[in-house]
């Protein structure tokens, strides 16, 4: 479903992708791992269009991202559901509001759609908010401010917006990182609920190995911007760990 050929992207002159290939297969689940710096970030960004890749090529169902045609670049978003590691979630605005915000596939510009939007749903979208709430475990805080919210109540409202688009494919960037560990195990659960119970296809970048053993069968590695472990998380052993992890060009910039 999701084909990524030879991506380069340069940011000022420093190669932060470099030749990368990634083939995910429909209805899968992937973790994502790397060090900081290494690129899963620009690759999430790069899959949903939101970088436009130096060279290479990102394919969706079969079709190609067209990357300098806006319209089409829309059209792409609304089959991608995007969970990020900050919620970016409306916060004065209620759980359903958000979730209903999803409807209209923008979530990038969520903020000001929602804005000029609340009150204008039809009731099916109100329907449909609250069966994905109920999907997600929280159709009891539907009217609560998210403010209000914990931080796992708020992933959990934040996957329910992009539910409500209806995605062939869930592209998360850290969606655990400010959850504590047990909340972030749920939160992982919920993916895998979703993938099995949807056949939504699933690609999120995590940073606790251990987590992505529980959850994950196959994981993806990004080192200097490349993939370079991709296999079965059974197969990942402690020597692929310090490879992803240590000695990286950014450790040693760092160090230098
Ligand atoms: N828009 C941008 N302009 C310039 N440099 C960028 C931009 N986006 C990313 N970079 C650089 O590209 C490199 C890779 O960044 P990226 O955010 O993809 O890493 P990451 O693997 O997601 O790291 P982390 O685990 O810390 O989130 C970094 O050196 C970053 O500074
Ligand atoms: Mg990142």
């Amino acid at each position: 479903m999701l084909c990524v050929e030879g991506i380069n992207k340069r940011f000022n002159g420093r190669q932060v992708l470099s030749n990368l290939n990634l083939r995910v297969g429909s209805g899968e689940t992937v973790a994502l791992i790397g060090s900081s710096g290494s690129g899963k970030t620009t690759l999430i960004r790069t899959i949903n269009g939101f970088v436009v890749p130096d060279s290479g090529r990102v394919a969706i169902q079969g079709k190609d991202i067209d990357y300098r045609n806006r319209e089409a670049l829309r059209q792409t978003r609304k089959r991608i559901g995007m969970v990020y590691q900050l919620f970016n979630l409306v916060e004065r605005a209620s759980a359903l509001d958000n979730v209903m915000s999803g409807a209209l596939g923008r979530m990038d510009r969520g903020i000001h759609l929602l804005v000029s939007t609340v009150g204008f749903f039809q009731k099916e979208d109100r329907d449909k908010a609250m069966d994905v709430l109920r999907f997600v475990g929280i159709e009891d805080k539907a009217n609560e401010r998210v403010d209000r919210l914990s931080g796992g109540q708020k992933q959990r409202v934040a996957i329910a917006r992009a539910l409500m688009q209806e995605p062939e494919l869930l592209l998360a960037d850290e969606p655990v990182a400010n959850l504590d560990p047990k909340t972030g195990r749920k939160i992982l659960e919920l993916f895998l609920k979703i993938n099995v119970g949807k056949g939504i296809t699933v690609i999120t970048v995590l940073h606790h190995i251990e987590a992505v053993r529980d959850h994950f069968r196959r994981v993806a590695a990004i080192k200097d911007g490349t993939v370079c472990f991709d296999g079965k998380v059974d197969e990942l052993t402690g020597d692929h760990i310090d490879y992803i992890y240590k000695s990286d060009r950014n450790l040693e910039c760092a160090a230098a």
